[in-house]
């Protein structure tokens, strides 16, 4: 990784960190604990990869500052959410995450589940507050993309098909619909907020939405890779689980390195796409090159 990337990356993990601590203060009340569950679920560890893309979308389209910032969090909300769902033993049964037991384990299952949809309504909660734009139309516009990129047309409709194609024998363009919405959905909202919340000309938009489709099924190609290749104390999570379970993944069907090959062409075509933003996209062309060749 390149030295501007990595300060880029952790500076903005960690106001993202700060913005989520204060977007989640625990009441005095019983209700505390599913707070405190919220809270273990967003607030330690995670590469905070989606934060960034916002942010730096943001940046891109001169969208920058404390409504990008909220984003950001939202974001993460959601993807924590999906991580703590994603969990559970009627999911992946995973006893790890981020390096510590998973949220179910830490807590309890009713917690876990109650964490999930707290964090799913609080970032829905942020972006409708006008702290995050002062104009109501584009905060609908965001709310409407997070919405259909979280919901069943996007993550939850993904996380449907992984389960439902279980130990069936599923073709490169069926995986490929399944990361998409499993993964590529919220990726294309991060990458897109910024254009979203500066109501960017179309070009910029769509340059920033090519990216991101390349960028997402490059980004989980490497999950499935990691899965396979990866080790459990790099990654914080458990390894080997989607063979196991028989789940249809990009390696389950390419194998090992035309999956990696396949990631890396994806990757170059994702940076490709930023050429109508010139030498400012810079950090997202370096991060495209980083997520294949990452470890964790
Ligand atoms: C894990 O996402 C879930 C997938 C969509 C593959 P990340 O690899 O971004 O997980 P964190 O946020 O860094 O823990
Ligand atoms: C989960 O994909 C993606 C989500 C929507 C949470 P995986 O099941 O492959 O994610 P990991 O490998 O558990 O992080
Ligand atoms: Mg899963
Ligand atoms: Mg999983
Ligand atoms: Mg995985």
């Amino acid at each position: 990784m390149t030295p501007d990337l990595a300060d880029a990356l952790a500076s903005d993990a960690a106001r993202v960190e700060a913005a989520l601590d204060g977007l989640l203060t625990p009441p005095a009340g019983p209700e505390r604990r599913v707070f405190e569950a919220m809270r273990y679920a967003c607030l330690a560890g995670g590469k905070r990869l989606r934060p960034f893309l916002v942010l730096e979308s943001c940046r891109l389209c001169d969208s920058d500052g404390e409504g990008a910032l909220r984003i950001a969090a939202a974001l993460e909300m959601v993807h924590c959410y999906s991580l703590v769902h994603d969990d559970l033993p009627a999911m992946d049964d995973d006893d790890m995450r981020r390096g510590r037991p998973t949220v179910h384990k830490a807590f309890d299952e009713a917690t876990a589940i109650l964490a999930g949809d707290g964090l799913l309504t609080r970032a829905f909660e942020v972006l409708a507050d006008p702290a995050t734009h002062p104009d109501g139309g584009t905060r609908a516009a965001l709310v409407l993309a997070l919405a259909r990129a979280a919901g069943p047309d996007g993550m939850v409709g993904g996380q449907m098909i992984d389960l439902a194609v279980e130990h069936v024998v599923t073709g490169i363009g069926e995986i490929t619909r399944l990361q998409r919405l499993k993964t590529g959905a919220l990726i294309q909202f991060a990458c897109e907020a910024g254009a979203l919340a500066a109501r960017a000309p179309t070009p910029l938009h769509d340059a920033l939405r090519f990216y991101a489709q390349d960028f997402g099924l490059a980004f989980q190609m490497i999950d499935d890779l990691l899965d396979v290749e990866g080790s459990a104390a790099a990654m914080g999570k458990a390894v080997g689980k989607d063979a196991a379970r028989g789940k249809a993944t990009f390696v389950s069907l390419l194998g090992v390195d035309r999956a990696r090959d396949q990631a890396h062409r994806l990757a170059d075509q994702a940076a490709a796409h930023l050429a109508p933003f010139g030498r400012r996209a810079g950090r997202l062309r370096d991060l495209a090159a980083w997520v294949v060749k990452r470890t964790s």
